[in-house]
């Protein structure tokens, strides 16, 4: 049985997705001072635990905020726990999770602000309306011993307009394939993330999507897997 995924005036013709490399969100960080960009970047060694996995170890350790989008940048909303319904998300769905609020440094950082406004840039698909993001930093923990699930829901949507996927950091990982599935659950796109800012950003109403599990490379005993994801929705 299809998921049933609403029609979005105007964009039938447009594909429902848009992969490109480091180069456009590269560009979009040149002329913030290097400082700023590798405390950005660290930022990422300083994520707590994800307390919601149900696992006696987290291997997902995570931050988020939200944010009103203005013409040139980023309100923050106040703290709040991250929900989805239950229909989209099996598995956390109907859950107000809490998670640790961004650092303000990286809330108010250039960085963030130049990246989020390029992915808006990027859209696949009209703009209108879009008017708030979610930003999220996850890293994904692999051992020998345990594997590490960047999308523990399987195939699914997260219940926005549009998800943006940039990779931030690879290392001696194996797996983790992106894929992009129409309503049918069909494949329509795969692809490795393998580049530091290489970028997907999703039309989540019209294609569901899915990660496969993180492992270490071959010799490794840990793989980390570090993403920045940013929802786009509207009047929320
Ligand atoms: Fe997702």
């Amino acid at each position: 049985m299809p998921d049933a995924l609403p029609a979005i005036p105007g964009a039938v013709s447009r594909p429902p997705f848009v992969h490109f490399g480091p180069g456009p969100l590269a560009d979009a960080l040149a002329g913030v001072p290097e400082a700023e960009v590798t405390e950005f970047l660290g930022s990422w060694d300083d994520l707590p635990g994800d307390a919601h996995l149900g696992t006696e170890k987290p291997y997902r350790f995570r931050r988020y905020g939200k944010f009103r989008l203005r013409s040139r940048g980023l309100a923050p909303l106040p703290h709040a726990p991250f929900f989805q319904d239950a229909s989209v998300n099996r598995v956390n769905g109907g859950v107000a999770r809490l998670f640790a609020p961004l650092h303000p440094s990286v809330a108010a950082g250039e960085p963030l602000r130049r990246v989020v406004l390029a992915l808006l840039d990027r859209l696949p698909g009209p703009r209108a309306g879009i008017d708030t993001c979610g930003v999220h930093q996850i890293r994904v923990v692999a051992t020998v011993n345990a594997e590490g699930h960047p999308a523990p829901e399987g195939v699914h949507r997260d219940g926005h307009c549009y998800v943006a996927q940039v990779l931030i950091r690879r290392q001696d990982v194996r797996g983790a394939e992106s894929c992009l599935y129409d309503p049918e659950r069909r494949p329509v796109h795969r692809a490795v993330l393998t580049a530091p800012l290489e970028t997907i950003i999703l039309d989540d109403r019209r294609v569901l999507h899915g990660v496969s599990p993180v492992r270490p490379a071959s010799g490794a005993a840990t793989g980390v897997r570090d993403m920045l994801l940013v929802d786009f929705l509207g009047g929320s």
